[in-house]
């Protein structure tokens, strides 16, 4: 009889560097492209970070259209939108330049592409029978690390669910993650996608799957985070910490999709779909009351955290130095002045139970604990 096997997996390409992003017309040219769908958002347009990669497309004679609607939390009715855009200008890759919204639209328009139907269809693990069209991902925040994930999270605003789809075969082919693309986010959205990285790094160290080799990349993630994620809050043209937060991404995303993750997420994404709070702002508010709860049944690897975080070793050490963290950086204490009042927890800790989250957290779960910590959260 074999014993444990861990599989690590990474279907994407990743190009890291300074300035990676002005060559993505060499990947377009490798897998072919014709005619590339430009995914984004007005914002990210606005910024002037779409202007200078379309100048490269030009120079490279790859013919493109930009769609540039996509929203905050995308829905399914939004992502069949990009696909209808893509079938109508005779798309056969993307380009996705922007957050986790963004790219997780790009990668389910390029499923879809390939394999028909809807969104509704490939919802759960392993469902996606086709590889997607190609997607080179572009990320404009440090980050989701959507593109380099095989899961993408899309709304189904009728049922007040995230909708989860998980498969090798929905992942974006290129990730180009290059640092001076952030330097323009403004201090609150940093510190948000910044500290998803960090809850990221710190459920796949401390989830019932890590293995030694998650563990390494985890705990890197932590590193970095912990010291340039203030930094690049403070001065958004600090590009060393910009390097750094992005650097993190890969590290953490490489760890958590060959993980899972833990209670925050599986908390986070129905405080998404029942009361529209962003992602970043959710997990970031729950972490250190998740970790409180968590760290009797792992205390060495809450103190293996506290010490990556650059605080003392011990696991209570780790908890109060992610407060302070999200004090430091401007996150809320709370959520209940984001709107979230105690009346949604049944709900909300009904869904969250369903996530496969809770069975790799470190600490068995019931439903009275997960209400009783979104009700310390609010
Ligand atoms: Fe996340």
């Amino acid at each position: 009889m074999p014993g444990r096997i861990d599989t690590f997996r990474i279907p994407t390409r990743i190009q890291f560097g300074r300035g990676v992003a002005l060559t993505l017309a060499d990947p377009l040219r490798q897998v072919g492209a014709k005619k590339v769908l430009v995914v984004t958002d007005p914002g990210v347009v606005k910024a002037g970070l779409v202007g200078p990669l379309t100048e490269k497309l030009r120079e490279a004679g790859i013919a493109y259209e930009i769609y540039d609607e996509v929203v905050p939390d995308p829905g399914v009715a939004e992502v069949q939108r990009a696909y209808e855009r893509a079938k109508a200008v005779g798309a056969d890759a993307f380009v996705a330049v922007g957050g986790g919204s963004s790219i997780d639209t790009a990668k389910m328009a390029a499923v879809l592409l390939s394999n028909g139907g809807t969104v509704l269809d490939y919802i759960g693990i392993d469902k996606v029978p086709k590889m997607a069209a190609p997607v080179i991902a572009i990320p404009t925040t440090a980050g989701t690390g959507a593109e380099l994930t095989i899961n993408s999270v899309i709304a189904d605003p009728g049922q007040h669910k995230k909708l989860v789809i998980i498969s090798p075969n929905a992942t974006a082919l290129f990730a180009l993650e290059d640092p001076e693309l952030t330097v323009g986010l403004p201090p609150f959205l940093t510190a948000i996608t910044g500290m998803d990285t960090l809850v990221h790094a710190i459920e796949s160290f401390t989830s019932k799957n890590s293995y030694r080799m998650t563990e390494l990349l985890a705990l890197e993630a932590i590193r970095d985070a912990a010291w340039a994620l203030p930094r690049a809050v403070k001065d958004g043209k600090d590009i060393d910490a910009r390097e750094a937060m992005m650097r993190a991404v890969v590290t953490a995303s490489l760890a958590f999709s060959n993980t899972r993750l833990g209670n925050v997420h599986a908390m986070a994404l129905p405080l998404g779909g029942w009361c529209h709070v962003a992602h970043g702002t959710a997990v970031a508010v729950l972490l250190p009351h998740v970790m409180d709860f968590n760290r009797s049944a792992a205390p060495d690897r809450y103190a293996a955290v506290a010490e990556a975080l650059g605080a003392t070793k011990d696991a209570k050490a780790a908890v109060e130095h992610v407060f302070r963290l999200n004090e430091t950086i401007g996150i809320p204490m709370h959520l209940g002045p984001l709107g979230v009042d105690e009346g949604a927890i049944p709900n909300m800790a009904k869904d969250a139970m369903l996530s496969g989250n809770i069975l790799v957290n470190p600490r068995t779960t019931t439903q009275p604990d997960i209400e009783a910590l979104y009700k310390a959260a609010i």
